[in-house]
């Protein structure tokens, strides 16, 4: 796909994205990540915290590694790319001057202080897990994203944390979303298969 290909909207998206896990062996260029990058960046997170990080892998050993640690899965070494999608609450609230909006700029002061008292009365492991669910948010714009710019994606939990943490030395605190190996689509996935919308939803009109 050139960069300049069709970009689906955000229903076109959701109804059309499946898992993906072949690939042709074009690399994506790095300007169409960038893309997706800024559109997944856009995902709202309570206080703005915006607790998630991302490597983007493309070097092919690391990739390789990555698919050991990702217990042989073959989408990791196919993928042109593999996504590491990560929450870190510790650097994000080490810089916590970076997320107060500039119109709250009187207030930001006072504000990180009781964000910080905040999550320090909760304890590192519940924080932890705070980051880890709103990082999840990022994850789902991201998983729209790569579909809307004409990217197969296929998201993993089954990985070992431990080592992904080990191969990009990053600390224990750090949690991970998913992994996301992406690459131009070489097949076309399952089909779609999800509960109709009165399976999950109650109207109480
Ligand atoms: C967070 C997350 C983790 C997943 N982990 C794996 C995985 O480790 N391996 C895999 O083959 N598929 C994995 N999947 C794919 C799901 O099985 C798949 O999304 C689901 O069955 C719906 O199918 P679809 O994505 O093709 O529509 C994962 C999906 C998500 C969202």
């Amino acid at each position: 796909m050139s960069t300049t290909a069709t970009v689906l909207n955000v229903a076109e998206a959701a109804e059309s994205r499946v898992s993906i896990r072949k690939y042709t062996d074009e690399p994506i260029p790095r300007e169409l990540i960038e893309k997706v990058l800024d559109a997944a960046r856009r995902a709202p997170s309570p206080w703005n915290i915006q607790p998630w990080r991302v490597w983007v892998v493309s070097n092919p050993e690391l990739k390789l590694k990555l698919q050991e640690a990702a217990y042989g899965q073959p989408q990791v070494g196919a993928a042109a790319s593999v996504l590491i999608v990560a929450s870190d609450m510790t650097d994000a609230l080490a810089k916590a001057d970076d997320f107060i909006h500039p119109g709250m700029a009187a207030k930001k002061d006072d504000l990180v202080a009781s964000i910080r008292a905040n999550f320090e009365k909760m304890g590192e492991e519940a924080s932890r897990q705070w980051g880890f669910a709103e990082s999840n948010i990022f994850l789902g714009y991201l998983l729209l994203a790569l579909e809307a710019y004409g990217i197969g994606s296929s998201p993993m939990l089954g990985f070992d944390p431990a080592k992904v943490r080990e191969l990009l030395d990053l600390p224990e605190h750090v949690t991970f979303p998913a992994i996301v190996a992406i690459g131009f689509k070489a097949e076309e996935g399952f089909n779609q298969f999800r509960h109709p919308i009165d399976r999950f939803t109650t109207f109480l009109d």
